[in-house]
């Protein structure tokens, strides 16, 4: 059933960096903006690398595989050979709780 859920405490997050998180079967990343916290899954939808172990610079999250590159805000690809839109999630705060709409 869709709705928000509890993923990581927000002091846990790792700041101005992206956070790795395992939910359920899933795994997420969590990224830390001066414009707020995002979400997206972590596998990079190009060739499946990690992207918690990519290079992130303020909206911007770099693979480690290939250097593709999405703005995490809406998950648009900027940086071939990444081309198709990342998967993100709705994000917000919630008791001291980072959350996901999903
Ligand atoms: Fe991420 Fe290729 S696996 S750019």
């Amino acid at each position: 059933e869709k709705g928000w859920k509890d993923i990581l405490p927000v002091k846990e997050l790792e700041a101005q960096w992206v956070t790795r998180v395992q939910f359920g079967a899933r795994k997420l990343a969590l990224y830390d903006t001066p414009s707020g916290i995002y979400a997206s899954l972590a596998l990079c939808n190009h060739g499946g690398a990690d992207l918690c172990d990519g290079y992130f610079d303020g909206h911007v999250i770099e693979c480690p595989l290939h250097q593709g590159a999405f703005d995490v805000r809406d998950g648009k690809p900027v940086c071939a050979p990444a081309t198709r839109m990342m998967k993100t999630f709705e994000t917000r705060v919630e008791n001291g709780m980072v959350q996901i709409m999903m």
